[in-house]
């Protein structure tokens, strides 16, 4: 996304903050979550006001905003916050990441997410080591590090705790803390108690401060286009003064904001990504039996799509879904949900769904080629989706394991994605090459399997690759190719969910 589009659509909210005012959703009564508290620790904290010299330094953005953790949630946030007249820090524990930024480069694939970082760096964005001192020097903390997932599913917290610790440690003042990272119920309260606690330890008095939940609802590839304009901001606060600084932060933005209580915000987070999850799980059960029957699923999902109680989106049948947030947050859902005895079966088969895609495709495969020993299969992706070149918990990665266990050769290609050279799967198999393009991938290939769903492979030169291949054979796993024009190049084709040509 060009930075002259983010600056104009930038300075557009700033000359509509009147319209905007009156298009975000307040709650009629002081704040929502005293009206319907779910549980004690939801009820309104009364009696806090903000100091109005305080909030009027806020107003003027006099204040400055720290930013733990710069990862694919802290860095678009941060420098999203920048383009917003606010002075930024930008932290993180691993400190090679901070000499790069402050170098100018990101250290991952984000479009757009460059060209904003050279236009703050240095101006009201600093990516700094000192940790603490951002903390002393900022008023308003957003957490944005990483909650990994141990080997039963829950959420590893210990980065959340750590960086709650060292803010107990630095308080000098009022602070809002905005925890963004994605976290189970009662994190929130977790990290409340925690400051507390730690801060109580040394002998001065513990200035007061506030922790809100802010889950984020970015998506990789299109993270900038969810942070200049998100469809709607979900903020758990316990007090009057907390919502009063949010609401100031996110004035220029023209979204509803739901505000609520700091556990209701947290299930908000999990539930988004588990029922977008379940959607695509559905979808991919609907799929299996089309190509029982012999039906199309995307016509399916386009007629029951256009029901608006269903919605055209997330219904999109393939390999499955991947990445660093669905598979880890459907997880931690569950564990969570089984840790307080709450019956989440139907989460655990969304997760199943998704497990098995693997093995579906690779029947698919192994019922086009018989054998896949020493079989050439060029792959077409690596990256979990397009736009990215993250390859977490990618479903594309879990098939090239497969299909190297079965003995075949690959030849791979993505756009952005890396090799994970530290899979010693890949590294150690000898049978795996990395390709400069789709064309040199498909060289020699029995089969080419289309495995991300990156929009220029439509626009390959099909017939080319069909004259380099040994045997004229698709496999898409994405659903992503026209099945006419392809079989019109002269392509056996094979999808997911539609009828073979
Ligand atoms: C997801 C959510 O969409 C964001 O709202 C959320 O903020 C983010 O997780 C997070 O928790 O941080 P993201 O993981 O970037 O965002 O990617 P998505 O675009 O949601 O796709 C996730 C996976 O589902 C991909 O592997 C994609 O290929 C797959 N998918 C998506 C399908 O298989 N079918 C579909 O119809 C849609």
């Amino acid at each position: 996304m060009p930075s002259r589009g983010l600056l104009l659509n930038l300075s557009r909210s700033a000359t509509c903050l009147s319209s905007v005012a009156s298009q975000v959703s307040r709650p009629e009564v002081p704040l929502a979550v005293g009206t319907h508290p779910l549980n004690e620790a939801e009820r309104l904290e009364t009696g806090f006001t903000l100091d109005p010299q305080l909030f009027e330094k806020i107003q003027k953005k006099d204040v400055k905003i720290a930013v733990l953790g710069m990862g694919h949630v802290g860095l678009p946030t941060a420098l999203g916050l920048a383009s917003l007249g606010w002075d930024v820090l930008g932290t993180d524990s691993f400190a090679p990441l901070i000499d790069k930024l402050q170098a100018g480069t990101v250290p991952f694939y984000e479009p757009g997410l460059e060209q904003l970082l050279h236009e703050h760096l240095g101006a009201n964005f600093q990516p700094v080591h000192d940790l603490e001192g951002a903390i002393r020097e900022a008023t308003i903390l957003f957490l944005c590090v990483g909650t990994p997932q141990k080997s039963s599913g829950e959420a590893d917290l210990s980065q959340v705790e750590a960086a709650a610790r060292t803010i107990a440690n630095q308080l000098n003042g009022y602070k809002l803390i905005i925890e963004k990272s994605t976290v189970p119920a009662i994190t929130a309260q977790w990290i409340k108690r925690t400051i507390r606690r730690y801060a109580r330890n040394s002998e001065r008095e513990v200035p007061d401060f506030d922790v809100a939940s802010n889950p984020e609802f970015l998506q990789e590839g299109v993270a900038l286009k969810n942070v200049f304009h998100p469809e709607r901001i979900v903020c758990g606060v316990q007090n009057d003064r907390a919502r009063q600084i949010i609401e100031e932060l996110y004035r220029p933005f023209e979204a509803p904001i739901l505000i609520t209580g700091l556990s209701t915000a947290e299930i908000i987070k999990h539930a988004a990504n588990s029922f977008l999850s379940m959607k695509i799980s559905f979808i991919k059960m609907v799929a299996d039996l089309c190509e029982l029957v012999g039906a199309d699923v995307t016509e399916v999902a386009k007629g029951i799509g256009m029901d608006h109680r269903i919605g055209p989106d997330f219904l999109q049948a393939g390999i499955g879904f991947g990445g660093y947030c669905f598979p880890k947050d459907l997880r931690a859902f569950i564990y969570l949900a089984e840790e307080h005895g709450a019956d989440f079966s139907l989460l655990k088969q969304v997760e199943a769904i998704n497990i098995h895609r693997t093995e579906v495709f690779m029947k698919k495969v192994r019922g086009a080629l018989w054998v896949l020993h020493d079989k050439t299969i060029a792959v077409l992706g690596l990256a979990f989706k397009p736009g990215t070149d993250d390859t977490r918990e990618s479903p594309s990665m879990r098939i090239v394991e497969e299909l190297l266990k079965e003995g075949s050769t690959l030849r791979v290609f993505d756009p952005k994605a890396l090799p994970l050279l530290e899979n010693a799967l890949l590294k150690d198999s000898g049978k795996l090459m990395f390709c400069e393009s789709a064309l040199e991938a498909a060289n020699t290939a029995h089969a080419l399997l289309v495995l991300t769903e990156w929009p220029e492979f439509r626009d390959l030169p099909w017939s080319t690759i069909r004259d380099r291949m040994e045997l004229p054979l698709v496999i898409d796993g994405r659903n992503l190719l026209d099945p006419q024009a392809i079989r019109e190049a002269g392509f056996e084709y094979l999808s997911m969910g539609r009828p073979d040509l």
